[in-house]
């Protein structure tokens, strides 16, 4: 399973980076808005420093939402670095870029997915990455988890490339979930990566190996 971190916040994605585990970077335009960075040229700068942090894939989000908007866009991006995955909305505009992308071998990233109807498009697209966003499901009462088992089921049906990529993932057990299930990949905020180190036991554990060592010592 692949370990991607949700967030355009540079010290974050160092320490992510730092632990050794990190395969790739999510960003959105509210991911970015929260960071300040606004404007065409200071958003180019931030890919191209978040591209020079990791070395896996760093989904770029389009603005455009008609298709020829997204394939200057998304080409702009793409240019920028091999790392840069072109994020595109699941819209009908949407699904034409991807396919235009995915015959151009540049890789997309299809976001804002909340259906396994939507998740069978962009396979069919030739997405690289289906986004389907399991918190915002949680957040009004329908089961996130559940459209990602939907989509695995029918992913592996077909035997379809595209990887799951679990996103709104808001915290350690989601991450857990999705690797029981099958996800290829989950993006999430550094604390629901960090939260799978922790456990009381190791704590007390290690407190009381370095307590008799003392005393031996
Ligand atoms: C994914 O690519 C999105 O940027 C992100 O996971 C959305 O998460 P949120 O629902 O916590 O905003």
């Amino acid at each position: 399973m692949k370990f991607f971190i949700d967030t355009a916040n540079l010290d974050q994605i160092r320490e992510a980076q730092a632990l050794g585990i990190l395969d790739g970077v999510t960003t959105n335009p509210s991911l970015m808005a929260k960071e300040g960075i606004t404007g065409e040229g200071n958003i180019i700068n931030h890919y191209k420093a978040i591209c020079q942090i990791v070395e896996g894939d760093v989904s770029a989000e389009v603005i455009s939402t008609d298709f020829d908007g997204m394939v200057k866009e998304g080409e702009a991006l793409a240019a920028l670095n091999p790392q840069i995955v072109v994020k595109l909305p699941m819209i009908k505009d949407g699904i034409k870029a991807c396919k235009y992308f995915s015959d151009k071998g540049i890789k997309t990233n299809v976001t804002l997915v909340f259906s396994a109807g939507q998740a069978l498009l962009a396979a069919k697209a030739g997405a690289t990455y289906v986004s389907p966003f399991i918190g915002r499901l949680d957040d009004i009462s329908t089961d996130g988890l559940n459209l990602i088992s939907e989509i695995r089921q029918i992913y592996d049906n077909y035997l379809f490339d595209t990887q799951i990529l679990a996103a709104s993932v808001r915290h350690t057990m989601h991450v857990i979930d999705c690797a029981k299930i099958g996800a290829d990949v989950m993006t999430g905020p550094l604390s629901a990566i960090e939260g799978l180190l922790k456990h009381p036991l190791t704590d007390i554990g290690l407190a009381k190996f370095l307590a008799d060592y003392k005393k031996g010592n």
